[in-house]
């Protein structure tokens, strides 16, 4: 039986597993929302477009016609060509190995033609979603116009489920909305650790804002053995114990939520960690040469910019005796070399086999594909804001608008 949460959001829900797809028009809702080279336009991280093909692949072969959609950036409801998605459809052709057809407009009379004559075992991709306004606002009369491209809509955009956008929630209304491999895979991983975690189940967060995880320090509290908090944000908890953190990052309008999370650490009985030490230097600046200090000594004129070594080894420690894993957030500036140290210890650490080791996407991802670990942990997630949501416990609009299991849709 698929596991069920109680964070309000359903895991039972139908896949393209349970569908049959063949002969059928899919609407598949991807998200390519994915980083291109300013002065280029080149794609620099195609891992959003990898982790799609699985499910694409699956519906070609079951000889499906694929009418592909995403967004691209936040051109706010304009048509703006360097948000096009037709950098996007030649790397899929190159992944894929097949033509996609890149229609001009994602309603228009371009895909509306390209969509009708699309054969079964064809992929199309629709141009940029948010040149409407209409996709961002969850028109109905957009989701609409949408919809009547096809006979089916899967949903494999993990990284918006969170948004309630006419192509993520608004379809859902005019179709049998199922999921597709990527968002199951991304539900089961990141739902199971927080469902139903191998104990001990170890929490790790880190960035530089405390007011960006407000949600997910709340939420893990109740769920998390031992949570550990590093990065820029430990310095505002750090504070919040009467530490004196010289110019570190602190949001001094938070100092009271992190007392208060401390007392709720206590009360529940969560070992809650904050560095022992810590790497620091005047500014982020390469050249250089850090210090390292006690976490709640740091001399007035220098900042923390990385946790330090005994910190480091503490976490290590904590992470190898753990039987799952989440970590969402670095510990340190890891983009330059001189304070990547922490960031890496515990994207080492999360390699070992014997954990279930989820990395919580965004900054955390990128670290682990920097070090080159990342078919080494047992999931990275694709979402962003989406996994940070998801952590919270908040209903996903892109999941709850999904056919429930069990039976097979009714297509
Ligand atoms: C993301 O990259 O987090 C998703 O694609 C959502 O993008 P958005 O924050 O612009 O809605």
């Amino acid at each position: 039986m698929p596991a069920r949460t109680n964070y309000g959001i359903d895991f039972d829900k139908q896949s393209i597993s349970d569908t049959d797809v063949r002969g059928k028009k899919i609407l598949l809702r991807c998200d390519f929302n994915i980083p291109l080279d300013r002065d280029t336009g080149a794609v620099t991280d195609d891992g959003r477009i990898i982790a799609a093909l699985p499910t694409i692949r699956y519906l070609l072969d079951q000889g499906a016609a694929v009418i592909a959609c995403s967004h691209l950036g936040r051109p706010g409801g304009v048509l703006s060509p360097e948000f096009s998605l037709k950098v996007v459809g030649e790397r899929l052709t190159e992944l894929l190995g097949k033509p996609v057809k890149i229609s001009r407009d994602a309603i228009g009379e371009d895909s509306r033609r390209l969509a009708a004559s699309l054969q079964p075992g064809e992929i199309m991709l629709l141009e940029n979603l948010r040149f409407y306004p209409g996709e961002e606002l969850n028109d109905p009369e957009f989701a609409r116009a949408l919809a009547a491209l096809a006979d089916v809509f899967v949903e494999d955009a993990f990284g918006s489920v969170h948004r309630a956008h006419a192509s993520i929630e608004g379809v859902s209304h005019f179709l049998p909305a199922v999921a597709g491999f990527l968002l199951e895979q991304e539900l089961r991983h990141i739902g199971g650790a927080l469902e139903n975690p191998k104990p001990p189940f170890i929490a790790i967060l880190g960035g530089s804002k405390v007011s960006d995880k407000i949600g997910v320090i709340d939420n893990l509290l109740d769920k998390a053995d031992t949570l550990i908090i590093g990065g820029g944000m430990a310095y505002t908890f750090l504070k919040a114990r009467d530490g004196s953190i010289g110019s570190s990052l602190c949001e001094n309008d938070r100092l009271q939520y992190a007392r208060d999370m401390l007392v709720k650490a206590q009360r529940l009985g969560v070992r809650l960690l904050l560095p022992v030490d810590s790497l620091v230097a005047q500014r982020p600046d390469n050249s250089l040469n850090p210090d390292v200090v006690n976490s709640y000594n740091i001399p007035d004129d220098m900042m923390a910019l990385d946790i330090g070594p005994k910190a480091a080894n503490e976490f290590v420690s904590v992470i190898k005796d753990a039987g799952t894993v989440i970590w969402n957030g670095p510990m340190g500036i890891f983009e330059l070399p001189k304070y990547s140290n922490g960031t890496r210890m515990v994207a080492i650490a999360m390699t070992d086999p014997h954990i279930v080791s989820i990395v919580g996407g965004g900054d955390s991802a990128a670290a682990i594909r920097q070090f080159g670990l990342e078919g080494r942990v047992t999931h990275v997630s694709t979402g962003g804001g989406a996994t940070l949501e998801f952590l919270e416990g908040r209903e996903l609009p892109g999941v709850a608008c999904l056919l429930d299991k069990p039976g097979r849709a009714e297509v």
